[in-house]
């Protein structure tokens, strides 16, 4: 039997940034709906929301403070499930994020935790631990954003809490019945009011070695093994696995699904645990958005996202752009990036130096022709289709990323890839992205690069140049010619350095990240199906430099 999302292509939109119906500067669930139209004449099949909870906002929705509404910056109830039946009825499935790991410091359990004792069950929920008797934090473990993971409760208290992000991102524990019952109860809320499936924020630290004991003296780029992938997070997918089998066994028709968020950085192996039968349906594979522009590094990055799944009966899951890395015009612009040696493994590292953003275009086109050549499921985040930018030149005051300010500026964070939309070339409510009219409309909430309007979806629509018809073109063939494929059954040819080949049944997609054009043997005989050049095919069995061309 097949399901829906083996194959899917789903639309991310991040909410704050994607339209804003009140004028108030921050995208909303009305926004959102007045430009469903715009996700599905792209020709996806779902689209996946950050977090919608109400939340103080500080890491913009990836602190919640309860899991069972929606945050009024964003609407209500009422407006959510207008927004379900909308995109229903435009063929569109919705996902919804979760946050398992952490919640925020003003969820009503912390609240509770910060005014019980030590001790308490109230305490529990969370790991509050002492520290050492020298005073110093009860390990040594570090915040992915910055710092150490704990926190001192202050004043007379003995206790300090653990946040694997940031001070007002409290760890979860697991282990504790309620953690296990509210989550549960969770998933089967939004179920109820018709969301497909979610995905699953930040996995890997959900679980801790019991005891906390310190990390061991790690190398760049190693994790700490008590934190990370533990098998006692294992556990909790396989609960929650159990209750979407269980939801989808009392209400036929449905069929829902849970994609794991895990940075595995050439750990195919990690990643592909994920999706063993009883754990979740996809694992994304985020290596290739990581990768240099460089044939070896690619080729790696899309065998192990490929093969290692495929062991478990399975197909890739994979990305090029999300709200937690830079985009890849700007990533793919740096000269330094056709180098092996640009491989950091850190999506929050962000190239730096000199940008052409003429080069980084050409190449996001074509990293785009073979991302949706892809077998398996691919997730696109808004504004790819529109070929934007990272905004680099944010002024430091501006930036809200907790990245930055916690690492002390050391990362300037991801406020650059969330920058609001341009909807319209005309300037009038922020290029669109405020769609109500007036005089009280508000700027947006980080601000949109003079040029934004170049970008604007209507004025690419019509361009058949664009970014925007490469994505429709592609989309198109993908759902024409390419169809499902059995895991496994891709084919990487291997046959020039600066060549990625892949065989999708009869059709051969030549994507060349080289500096030069390249005479491909492998497609003989063939002819040219699509190209990202813009300028159009050039015939022949040649592939030009940073080009993809689909081969029938
Ligand atoms: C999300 C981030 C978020 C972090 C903490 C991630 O992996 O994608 O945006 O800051 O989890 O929740």
């Amino acid at each position: 039997m097949s399901h829906w999302w083996e194959h899917a292509v789903v639309y991310q939109v991040y909410v704050r940034s994607f339209a804003d119906a009140n004028g108030d500067g921050l995208g909303d669930l009305e926004g959102l709906r007045g430009r469903l139209d715009h996700i599905a004449a792209l020709g996806v099949d779902a689209i996946w929301m950050t977090p919608i909870y109400p939340s103080p906002q500080l890491d913009h929705g990836y602190d919640v403070a309860d899991y069972f509404a929606i945050d009024p910056i964003h609407g209500d109830l009422a407006a959510f499930d207008r927004l379900v039946a909308d995109a229903n009825a435009l063929g569109l499935r919705v996902l919804l994020d979760i946050v398992p790991n952490h919640c925020s410091r003003e969820h009503p359990w912390f609240l509770e935790a910060l005014a019980a004792a030590p001790g308490s069950d109230a305490r529990a929920r969370f790991y509050f631990r002492d520290g050492k008797a020298d005073g110093s934090p009860p390990n040594n473990w570090r915040a992915i954003f910055g710092g150490s993971v704990w926190t001192p409760v202050g004043g007379d208290d003995p206790q300090w809490y653990l946040g694997t992000f940031t001070p007002y991102q409290p760890d979860l524990d697991h282990t504790h019945p309620d953690v296990d019952a509210m989550f549960a109860d969770a998933l089967r809320f939004w179920f109820d009011r018709g969301v497909d499936g979610f995905r699953v924020d930040a996995t890997p630290p959900v679980g801790k070695t019991p005891g906390l004991p310190d990390a061991p003296p790690l190398a760049p780029g190693e994790f700490n093994p008590h934190t990370r992938f533990r098998p006692e997070g294992h556990e909790v997918w396989r609960r929650w696995r159990s209750v979407i089998d269980e939801y989808m066994a009392t209400h036929p028709g449905r069929e829902l699904m849970m994609v794991s968020e895990a940075y595995a950085p050439r750990r195919p192996d990690l990643m592909a645990e994920y999706v063993r039968p009883d754990e979740f349906h996809q694992c994304f594979a985020f290596d290739l958005l990581m990768s240099p522009w460089h044939g070896p590094s690619m080729r790696r990055a899309l065998a192990d996202a490929v093969e290692h799944v495929a062991a478990h009966g399975t197909w890739p899951t994979i990305a090029l752009n999300n709200h937690d890395a830079q985009r890849i015009v700007t990533r793919l612009a740096h000269d330094g990036i056709t180098s092996p040696d640009a491989w950091t493994g850190d999506n929050l590292r962000a190239a730096e130096g000199e940008v052409d953003l003429v080069v980084g275009t050409r190449r996001a086109r074509a990293a785009a022709g073979l991302l949706l050549a892809l077998p398996g499921s691919v997730y696109l985040y808004q504004g790819e289709e529109l070929g934007l930018p990272e905004v680099l030149d944010l002024p430091d005051e501006l930036r809200q990323d907790p990245v930055f300010a916690n690492t002390g500026g050391d990362k300037k964070g991801r406020d650059g890839c969330r920058v609001p939309l341009p909807w319209t070339a005309s300037p009038v409510g922020s290029h669109g992205f405020s769609v109500t009219e007036g005089d009280d409309v508000a700027e947006p909430w980080l601000p949109q690069p003079a040029d934004w309007g170049r970008y604007a979806a209507d004025t690419q629509v019509d361009d058949e140049s664009s970014m925007l018809s490469l994505y429709r073109r592609l989309l198109a063939a993908r759902r024409s010619h390419l169809g499902r494929s059995e895991p496994g059954t891709t084919a990487l040819i291997d046959d020039h350095d600066d060549l990625i080949v892949l065989r999708r049944g009869d059709v051969l997609i030549v994507c060349n990240v080289g500096a030069g054009p390249v005479d491909c043997a492998a497609v003989a005989g063939r002819a040219p199906l699509l190209t990202t050049d813009p300028s159009g095919t050039r015939g022949g069995t040649v592939v030009d430099r940073d080009t993809t061309v689909w081969f029938s």
